[in-house]
């Protein structure tokens, strides 16, 4: 009996070479899909594992399938149960497929019928890619130790057995026990009283992608910010954290008078170790941000427009496979934007859109010509030809802000509300937004957009030549007193840089990194103290300026990478440290001490950057 289960397995696993549309995933969810998910697991922070069960609510389409396939990653599966006709939970055999590095392996369950729920009891490795376990001395208390997930995009499955796939969704509930004196929380409903007597208890009533699965577990405090939101981070870090999230409920209404009722009810944030790899995480009904965001004067809170927005747009309506990735992160930078501008004002908004559009073209030099698209035209079986993923934010972002430019806000507001309505809680493909597109735009307004010149976003590299490109007075005006300082004209104590916002900076840095010289970055900082800022953008650019121009910014920039774990500045500094023959053997002890403070996806990547020197 055993062995006639094995061999139908083996044959599944041969037959689901089959096509089905995500290929970074294993799910076959043209035959069965997940609806709901409860999870009942026991952080051990000694061990760095979670241990429990799964239980997967199963809605089955194909009458004849008998084998659920899950994705898994370093998981120890122990045993598989599933719930027969009386009610029982009984054994089920499973095998776990070979290691795809990329994938993991796929956990084929065979079924003598198709039951309504399978239980998995397992345990997580404690070098799960979406976990980070982190000492007490990792912490702010330097009391408690702290793990916190990171599941986009493919990480769940290091954490839970399931069908990890943006294409399935379903509803959740937890029961997760943790050691006393630290609180849980996750992408779901959070009791701000809960004393975790029992284990926490967690409920997410609406129905979600695997990617935006989210837990976290330390010493947390949480402090209200709003009437429906609050913010969760280390004791030590709550107060400059709620002070620096207090515009919170404004960016909610403004985002709600764009494109209708926030639906996740309440809009929480947890600000996470410095180690946390990435600005923000969407993660829903909890948002995961990096501490690098506090500056003190809420001159970074854009990243919060920008995480707020998904609730719209990729939590809402969620990219089908990570091919369309750009429906959520290139609709998301356009939402962002106009967040932006009714907090803001036009003038921030438009200097906002055009550093980041500046920074698009800049970037176009080191991404091949082939992964410049929105998308590939290659169909979705291998993810190989998948394009670059930064570009498509700013991309993405600029052909919905030509489409508004050229059907005037009157008429494209609401067709982007009434995206967001018609595919709410669906996962869609860059095909639905393009046959919407048609029916709701261009069929009545062709003069719009023709049919080329939307390939050409979609399929094309670079930005299209008809793009219009911001233009702010302000950063005009900066341009030219940036130029004439380079040329040696303006002194650097005549720029009028007392009164520049973080944008002005951010602009002014980009234009001269590369051009400047040792002695003009250092009257630069003399004048500015741009060693000192705690505005993490602008102190990026000025150390990475400095290094380039070989300004010795060894004292700011080692406490920089010692405090700071963000990929995005992290990667790019130790880079121009390895291109720099005098910083080589420098950034090298330094990233001895350093590498431990660092989640491991940081780790790989700059790991990876000293084995190309
Ligand atoms: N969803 C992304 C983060 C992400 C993308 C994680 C892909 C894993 C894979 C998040 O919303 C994001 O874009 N964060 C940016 C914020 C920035 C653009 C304001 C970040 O972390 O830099
Ligand atoms: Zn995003």
């Amino acid at each position: 009996m055993i062995k006639k289960t094995i061999a139908a397995l083996v044959l599944s696993a041969c037959m689901s070479l089959a096509a089905h549309a995500d290929p970074l995933s294993y799910a076959r969810y043209d035959q069965v899909r997940t609806t709901d998910l409860y999870l009942d697991l026991k952080a051990d922070f000694s061990h760095k594992m979670l241990s429990g069960y799964a239980e997967l609510t199963l809605n089955w389409i194909d009458k004849n399938a008998r084998t659920l396939v899950l994705d898994t990653s370093e998981l120890n599966i122990a045993k598989v149960q599933v719930l027969n006709a009386a009610g029982r939970w009984t054994a089920a055999s499973f095998m776990l497929d070979k290691l795809d590095v990329e994938k993991g392996r796929a956990l084929r369950i065979a079924l003598p019928f198709q039951p309504q729920k399978v239980r998995i009891y397992y345990r997580t490795a404690p070098s799960a890619t979406a976990l980070q376990w982190m000492n007490p001395e990792q912490t702010m208390s330097g009391k408690r130790p702290f793990m916190f997930s990171q599941s986009e995009p493919i990480n769940a499955r290091s954490w839970a057995p399931l069908q990890d796939t943006p294409a399935v969704r379903f509803t959740y509930s937890a029961r997760i026990d943790a050691p006393a004196g630290m609180r849980v929380v996750m992408s779901a409903e959070n009791d701000q009283q809960a004393t975790g007597a029992g284990g926490w208890k967690f409920k997410m009533a609406q129905p979600i992608p695997s990617y935006l699965l989210a837990i976290a577990i330390g010493e947390i405090d949480v402090r209200n910010v709003g009437p429906r939101s609050a913010v969760y981070a280390e004791p030590q870090r709550i107060e400059a954290a709620a002070n620096e999230l207090v515009d919170t409920e404004k960016m909610i209404a403004a985002a709600e008078g764009l494109y209708g009722p926030y639906r996740w009810e309440r809009y929480d944030m947890i600000v996470l170790p410095p180690s946390f790899p990435i600005g923000g995480m969407e993660n829903p009904r909890m948002t995961f941000l990096t501490p690098t965001m506090i500056a003190g004067d809420r001159s970074l809170v854009d990243l919060i427009a920008h995480e707020l927005a998904h609730s719209w747009s990729g939590n809402l309506v969620t990219n089908a496979s990570w091919k369309h990735f750009w429906l959520n992160e290139g609709f998301t930078t356009y939402v962002t934007t106009r967040i932006v501008e009714k907090l803001y004002g036009d003038e921030v908004a438009e200097m906002n859109l055009q550093v980041e559009q500046e920074e698009a073209m800049a970037s176009l030099a080191a991404i091949p010509a082939a992964k410049q698209a929105l998308l590939t035209r290659d169909p979705d079986s291998s993810a190989a030809s998948y394009t670059d993923t930064s570009l498509v934010y700013p991309k993405g972002a600029w052909l919905l802000r030509t489409l508004e430019q050229r059907a005037g806000r009157a008429v494209f507001d609401p067709f982007l509300r009434g995206w967001f309505d018609q595919h709410a809680f669906q996962s869609a493909t860059t095909q639905e937004f393009v046959d919407y597109l048609k029916k709701n735009l261009l069929d009545a307004h062709p003069e719009i957009m023709s049919q080329s010149e939307l390939d050409e976003w979609l399929y094309g590299p670079g930005i299209p030549a008809t793009a219009k490109h911001a233009a702010s007075p302000r950063l005009a005006a900066l341009d030219a007193q940036r130029d004439a300082w380079l040329k040696g004209e303006l002194p650097t104590a005549e720029l009028p840089a007392k009164n520049w916002i973080a944008l002005e900076w951010m602009h002014f840095l980009n234009g001269i990194d590369g051009k400047a010289s040792a002695l003009q970055m250092q009257q630069l900082d003399q004048n500015f103290a741009l060693g000192k800022t705690a505005n993490n953008e602008i102190a990026y650019r000025f150390l990475q300026a400095s290094v380039k121009a070989g300004y010795n910014v060894r004292e700011p920039l080692g406490k920089f990478l010692m405090s700071v774990g963000r990929q995005k500045f992290v990667v790019p500094l130790y880079a121009a440290l390895l291109k720099n023959p005098n910083e080589k053997d420098w950034a090298k002890s330094l990233y001895a001490k350093a590498r431990s403070h660092y989640h491991p996806v940081t780790q790989a990547s700059v790991d990876k950057a000293f084995k190309q020197k």
